[in-house]
């Protein structure tokens, strides 16, 4: 199998101010690519272009979430001629689902899979253009087993990975290659102090962001449709999928953990 270079690849960064969104421009700009960095706030934008090498990477401010925006990413794409969609940008809530706020069920869904999927629909056409393309999505582990405390940000990460994978053999054969990585719990602000004391309780590994970034590197060069990171979670995946009971007893048993750390967030929230 041929591996792929990333040589003045371009690619479109979303969530590229986030942890792993960091991680994953400072191995990307060292591979040599140019990004478009993608987040909602120059200053930290910016500042993780000045951590770069000084190539021709640029920030785009946008919200993915606004239409309007989407236009303008998309109108930045065709301009320069990318080449590589990142869909990394994502937001998690831990929460019981009776008590989550609508509009933050509506911002996890619209973060996570409504805006990505629309924006590999914007740009399909800007990437067939190109000689190969690729999109990847970054899913989640919580994207194949169903966590208490996380079912909004679970739904959808199933359906990201579903996407992913119906869009991947939609496109086969055509110049753009779809994949999905999925990384397990890692060290970024996205897990709050109490999910993190919740993972510790729980006995979870937390991953540093540069790990994710370098199973994305792998995924890439190596042309990969899908990655998985984190063992036993791998394992946790496939157990999940033929023996569903096995798995819900494991979870189930954390119920307690899990509903203590709930509990304990929304007292200090108020
Ligand atoms: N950390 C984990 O444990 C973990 C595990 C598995 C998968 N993941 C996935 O990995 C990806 C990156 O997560 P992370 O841990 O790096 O999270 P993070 O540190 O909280 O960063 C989230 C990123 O998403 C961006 N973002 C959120 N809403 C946006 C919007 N409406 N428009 C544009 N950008 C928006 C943020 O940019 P702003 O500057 O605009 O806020 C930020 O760059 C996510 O898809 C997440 O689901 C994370």
């Amino acid at each position: 199998m041929e591996l792929m270079t990333l040589k003045n690849k371009r690619i479109l960064l979303t969530g590229a101010s986030g942890g792993i969104g960091k991680a994953i421009a400072a191995l990307l700009d060292q591979q040599g690519a140019i990004l478009s960095l993608v987040g909602r706030q120059a200053d930290s934008l910016n500042s993780i272009l000045e951590s770069l090498s000084p190539t021709a990477h640029q920030i785009v401010v946008a919200d993915i979430n606004s239409a309007a925006d989407r236009e303008m990413l998309t109108g930045h794409c065709a301009k320069s001629a990318i080449d590589m969609l990142i869909n990394c940008a994502g937001v998690l809530e831990l929460q019981y689902f009776d008590q989550q706020d609508p509009q933050t069920i509506d911002n996890i869904i619209n973060t996570n899979l409504l805006s990505p999927m629309q924006l590999c629909r914007q740009l399909i056409p800007v990437l067939k253009a190109r000689e190969h393309a690729v999109i990847v999505n970054i899913g989640s582990i919580f994207g194949s087993i169903g966590h208490p405390g996380f079912t909004t940000y679970c739904a959808s990460k199933f359906g990201l990975r579903g996407f992913t994978e119906a869009l991947q053999r939609e496109l086969a054969g055509s110049s753009i290659q779809v994949s999905y990585l999925a990384p397990r719990a890692t060290i970024t602000a996205l897990n709050s102090a109490t999910i993190t004391a919740m993972n510790r309780a729980l006995g979870n590994t937390m991953d540093d962001p540069e790990l994710v970034a370098q199973a994305l590197l792998m995924l890439l060069r190596k042309n990969q449709c899908q990655r998985y990171m984190g063992w036993p979670e791998r394992l946790f995946v496939k157990v999940n999928a033929l023996l569903p009971n096995v798995v819900a007893k494991a979870l189930i048993k954390n119920l307690p953990t899990i509903n203590q750390s709930i509990n304990q967030q929304n007292k200090s929230e108020g």
